[in-house]
């Protein structure tokens, strides 16, 4: 008989995750998501069926072609039904970097040497580089929304100052993959709306954390990497059915009449799209073990189970936050949980971020270092040197209090000396 649950119920979440059984996993407290999830059973079990029964070219007059096309058609609805939004609006790519930059390629029309573009000095190179060629390309004005330089937060005011008439695109992270602040996306969707101006949003580092609300936010396009959000290697990009059909094609010809094609310009893995699928009994089970069964949608289910999610990693964060306050370090971005993903990253004068990281990993504690793609951040926000970078600390909702635990132990030995 399932239980309800006011919180996650973290025994039953890692034991969705078969890494965990594995020994390496199993000695590790694993710190490194932002850089790619464990994987949730159910997603490696139709990762397995797909491979097994019928990886072969979807559908024909066959049995075994239909499967595998029926098997693909299942993963690409479940991940609309995760989202909420109709399956032709999600465009489903080898990573949401190629998914930018075909995007990028497909606005060409919408913007002209009078045009600006405004992106962030926050953003993982990923939603900055594909738009800055793009000027290049048109002879359109790049504009950047720069960070302060204190904390790499965005301030509003500082957008408002650069929006104007004139701009076409803004181009922004919902939270940044470094400082993990929760950016002011609605309150941009709501100015820029009125005008017409199309807002990308780069949701990468938000979704693992929280679930993205499409039908409640609205962007134009909206952007995510599933192997971040315990699923196989894709990214997804849902782009608004009124925006897509003001876009370049960037298919085959002969694809074109498709909506979900028009910016399939790659050709992704076929067994990854069939395994979305098993994303969606992930959450499906979750949301049935913490909260029982229900009729709901899959979209509703999902945003409340993330919503456990979320606070559970906040209250690991928080933890995190608390006992690292006094060491000798700089925690780049908030230094509470509020309005932020428990996603930290930390810098020191006394150590390296290079010899943290080593700390960490003779302990068993899996976190990196480095610029992680978002290298202008740690420019302007004086990183003296962005290939050793920051240490980042990024949860997941299957983390403990005891890997935070670990991780507290190791940053005191390290930096108390
Ligand atoms: C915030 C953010 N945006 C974009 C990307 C690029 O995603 P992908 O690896 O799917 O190209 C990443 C990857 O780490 C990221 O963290």
């Amino acid at each position: 008989m399932s239980q309800t649950h006011n919180q996650l119920d973290v025994d039953f979440v890692r034991k969705c995750f078969p890494t965990f059984d594995t020994p390496l996993a199993a000695k590790t407290a694993f710190f490194e998501n932002a850089g790619g999830s464990y994987v949730a059973a159910p997603v490696l079990d139709k990762l397995m069926t797909f491979y097994q029964h019928n990886k072969v070219q979807p559908y024909g007059y066959s049995d075994i072609l239909n499967a595998a096309g029926e098997q693909m058609d299942a993963g690409r609805q479940t991940m609309a039904d995760l989202l909420g939004v109709d399956s032709t609006t999600v465009t489903l790519g080898p990573s949401t970097t190629q998914n930018i930059n075909t995007l990028a390629f497909a606005c060409a029309s919408l913007v002209c040497k009078d045009s600006e573009v405004i992106v962030t000095d926050q953003d993982h190179e990923a939603n900055i580089g594909a738009w800055q060629r793009l000027c290049e390309r048109t002879g359109a004005t790049l504009k950047i929304w720069p960070v302060d330089p204190d904390n790499g937060e965005l301030d509003i005011n500082k957008f408002m100052q650069l929006l104007t008439p004139a701009t076409a695109l803004v181009c922004m992270t919902h939270s940044s993959n470094i400082i993990g602040t929760i950016n002011p996306v609605e309150a941009v969707i709501s100015h820029c709306r009125p005008q017409g101006t199309r807002v990308v949003v780069d949701g990468v580092s938000y979704a693992p954390h929280q679930w993205p609300d499409i039908p409640t936010l609205q962007p134009d396009a909206y952007c995510f990497s599933t192997y971040k959000t315990y699923a196989t290697h894709l990214g997804v990009m849902f782009t608004s059915a009124d925006f897509t059909s003001q876009l370049d094609p960037q298919c085959h010809f002969f694809n074109q009449s498709y909506p979900q094609k028009t910016l399939d310009g790659a050709g992704p893995d076929h067994a990854s799209i069939a395994a979305l699928d098993g994303l969606g009994d992930y959450f499906d089970n979750s949301y049935n073990h913490h909260f029982g069964q229900s009729a709901i949608s899959l979209y509703e289910k999902t945003q409340a189970v993330s919503s456990l999610m979320h606070a559970h990693e906040s209250e690991l964060c928080e933890t995190l936050l608390t006992e690292i306050a006094d060491l000798p370090i700089r925690i780049v971005g908030r230094t509470n949980h509020h309005g932020r993903e428990a996603n930290i990253a930390i810098a020191s004068d006394r150590c390296t971020s290079e010899d943290m990281s080593k700390a960490l990993a003779r302990q068993d504690i899996a976190a990196g270092h480095g610029h992680f793609y978002a290298l202008r951040l740690l420019q302007k926000v004086g990183i003296k040197d962005p290939e050793d970078g920051v240490l980042r600390i990024s949860f997941a909702h299957y983390n403990t209090n005891d890997d935070v635990e670990r991780v507290i132990a190791v940053l005191k030995s390290v930096l108390q000396k």
